[in-house]
């Protein structure tokens, strides 16, 4: 079961950076975000924040699996979370950004009824400060996904 992380807890930095380059990338996002933590024997295994942009849209700004524990499920699982709590919660459509080289991240987030509908042009290039590689390819745009809510 997912849960909130309290406001005054920790955050989980470690499990983030799995998801974005630097803690200064994070910070832009992470205080105007909704926690949520997946825990195992009392240790956090796994991490999403949710950023409401409007009342109609929140985005996943960050999702993460710890790296022992990717390709059992666990980040499907919670991406269905994440969809379920923005319905209940009343938004109009879920959104994602990832990079154009984020070849599993692109399938996964379309396997869960994510569409894309916008490219960040040069996005990698221009917020952050060293050249970032996926798959061997460098990221330079932010591709976004949406998933409307029914
Ligand atoms: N290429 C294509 N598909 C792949 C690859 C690959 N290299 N590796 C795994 N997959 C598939 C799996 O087969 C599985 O699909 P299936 O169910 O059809 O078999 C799916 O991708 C992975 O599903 P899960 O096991 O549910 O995913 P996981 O628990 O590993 O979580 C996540 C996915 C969150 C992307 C995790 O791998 C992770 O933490 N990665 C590092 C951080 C990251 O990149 N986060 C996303 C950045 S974008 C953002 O945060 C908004």
């Amino acid at each position: 079961m997912i849960r909130l992380l309290e406001k005054e807890k920790p955050i989980p930095y470690d499990l983030l950076l799995l998801a974005d380059e630097t803690i200064e990338a994070i910070n832009k996002y992470i205080h105007q975000s909704d926690i949520y933590v997946l825990e195992r024997d009392n240790r956090i295994i796994a991490v999403f924040a949710l950023q409401t942009i409007s009342n109609d849209t929140v985005e996943i700004k960050n999702i993460a699996v710890d790296t022992a524990l990717q390709g059992q499920g666990i980040g499907q699982r919670l991406l269905k979370d994440a969809i379920n709590l923005a319905k209940e919660k009343g938004f109009k459509e879920i959104i994602i950004g990832t990079g154009d080289a984020g070849i599993q991240q692109l399938y996964l987030y379309q396997k869960v009824g994510f569409e894309i509908y916008d490219i960040k042009h040069r996005f990698f290039l221009d917020n952050y400060p060293e050249p970032i590689f996926e798959n061997g390819i460098q990221l330079k745009h932010m591709v976004m996904l949406r998933k409307e809510l029914k």
